[in-house]
């Protein structure tokens, strides 16, 4: 029997059989379930796509309920453990690891792209000295595509690629620039002797030494933290790139606007709110009073709870791992006995138990970037440099899938009906 639904519409008596597959229907099916000849046709309405693929992928896969983060098939544990962010990179943009030669060559082209023209510093001194660098990020992102007007040739391969090589080599360097631009340092140029973690680290945090030496466990704490973050299908800031880019506009300009999407609190800016939260807090002693508040519905328990994961977060229990090696560099962070206390209790209260919420990846990054000597407004910037690749990647099968048509939702109309304008004088 062929895989469909059968659907009895009881308005007018009619049957349909709408066809499965990949366990979907398509909603342009639906459409033809009228009750009139002049129906518009049955519509579904799904408000934050909480039940909608909105395209086919084969970049990430995530089995929430299992919790399994997969990069083109390969567990994140394992390329947590084995690769390195630039190696990730090309996995999730080509689909297969890279030879050797291939690697080399991937390096070489984003090492070659990490500067940034002058005029961008000019344009970034435009900034107010406090303001925030993710607010500069992603003006600055936006802000390329007036440097590389080639990049409106969205169809030709090469140059789309040249895109793409500078963008995920020249976000670390915005980045780095917005970093130093908050704190009324000068900008340092890209070493491109370093790799791509230890060379952010540099751009960052070199004063006056001819040339800096990164902390290998830090460098290396940071380019793990790339590879969790590289991609995570499609939320809230890809879905913006995939629906900024149906529009065919160039891609730093997408980018821009994923940035943006991942500046939230509820995104990308969670585990900034993380820490607020804990050095709000204060003590572990005042966990179960916060806990009590949480549950009465007076605000979250930040860093829990995810749409797709409804267990552990499986990046989350690699950033545990990594904030012990990082801890043992730079000394424990303080906040560190409040969240593992939060965690403890909550996974034992049946509030957390029975909606399934666990620590996500932002619960414990914030912690590692504070001990690391990042402020917290650096947080979501140091999501979006690694992002950049899963944006890409997916911006540009969004571009090469047939399917692709301009972004366009329907809507379920609450306004009033037709009516005639009323003159200012005959208002009550
Ligand atoms: N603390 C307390 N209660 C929560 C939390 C939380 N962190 N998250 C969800 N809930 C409750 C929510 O109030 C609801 O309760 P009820 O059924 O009684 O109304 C229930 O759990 C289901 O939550 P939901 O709002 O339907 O879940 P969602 O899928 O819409 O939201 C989320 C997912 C991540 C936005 C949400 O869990 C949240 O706001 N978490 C805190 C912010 C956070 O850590 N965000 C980072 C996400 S991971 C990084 C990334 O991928 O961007």
């Amino acid at each position: 029997m062929a895989d469909t639904l059968s659907i009895t519409d009881n308005r007018t008596g009619k049957k349909y059989e709408v066809p499965i597959s990949d366990g979907t229907i398509r909603a342009m099916d639906l459409r033809q379930i009228k009750a009139a000849p002049d129906d518009f046709g049955l519509m579904t309405y799904d408000p934050a796509f909480l039940n909608t693929a909105n395209c086919r992928s084969a970049i990430t896969y995530i089995d929430g309920e299992k919790g399994i983060l997969l990069y083109r098939g390969y567990p994140i544990e394992q390329l947590a453990e084995e690769s390195d962010y630039l190696e990730t990179a090309y996995l999730i943009l080509f689909g297969e690891l890279p030879t050797h030669n291939q690697l080399q060559q991937w390096t070489s082209q984003i090492t070659n792209h990490t500067m940034l023209h002058e005029n961008i510093k000019k344009f970034m001194e435009g900034f107010q000295y406090d303001a925030h660098p993710m607010g500069i990020f992603l003006s600055t992102v936006g802000a390329l595509s007036t440097f590389y007007p080639d990049a409106k040739d969205i169809f030709d391969k090469d140059s789309r690629m040249k895109q793409i090589y500078r963008l995920i080599a020249k976000v670390p360097s915005i980045a780095a620039y917005a970093f130093r631009h908050s704190i009324g340092r000068p900008y340092n140029y890209p070493d491109n002797d370093l790799s791509f973690a230890g060379n952010f680290l540099n751009m960052l945090f070199r004063m006056t030494e001819v040339k800096y030496q990164p902390n290998p466990v830090l460098a290396r704490a940071l380019d793990v933290l790339f590879i969790l973050h590289a991609d995570h299908e499609q939320n809230c800031s890809t879905t913006t790139m995939r629906t900024i880019g149906s529009s065919q506009v160039d891609p730093y300009s997408g980018l821009a606007g994923a940035a943006a999407a991942l500046y939230g609190p509820l995104h990308g800016g969670a585990n900034e709110a993380v820490l607020r939260m804990l050095n709000e807090i204060g003590s572990v002693a005042k966990v179960p009073e916060f806990i009590k508040k949480v549950k009465a519905g007076e605000g979250k328990l930040m860093g829990f709870g995810h749409r797709v994961y409804k267990s552990y977060d499986p990046r989350a229990k690699v950033i545990k791992r990594i904030a012990d090696l990082v801890f043992a560099v730079t000394g424990k962070n303080p906040l560190l006995d409040i969240a593992l206390e939060l965690e403890r209790i909550a996974l034992q209260d049946d509030y957390f138990v029975t909606r399934k919420l666990y620590p996500n990846v932002d619960f414990y990054s914030g912690l590692i970037y504070q001990a690391m000597g990042f402020p917290t407004e650096m947080f979501p910037v140091l999501f979006a440099i690694p992002r950049t690749a899963g944006w890409v990647a997916q911006w540009e099968e969004m571009l090469l899938d047939s399917e692709t048509k301009i972004a366009r939702p329907r809507q379920i109309y609450t306004g009033p009906v037709q009516r005639d304008y009323v003159p200012r004088d005959k208002r009550s």
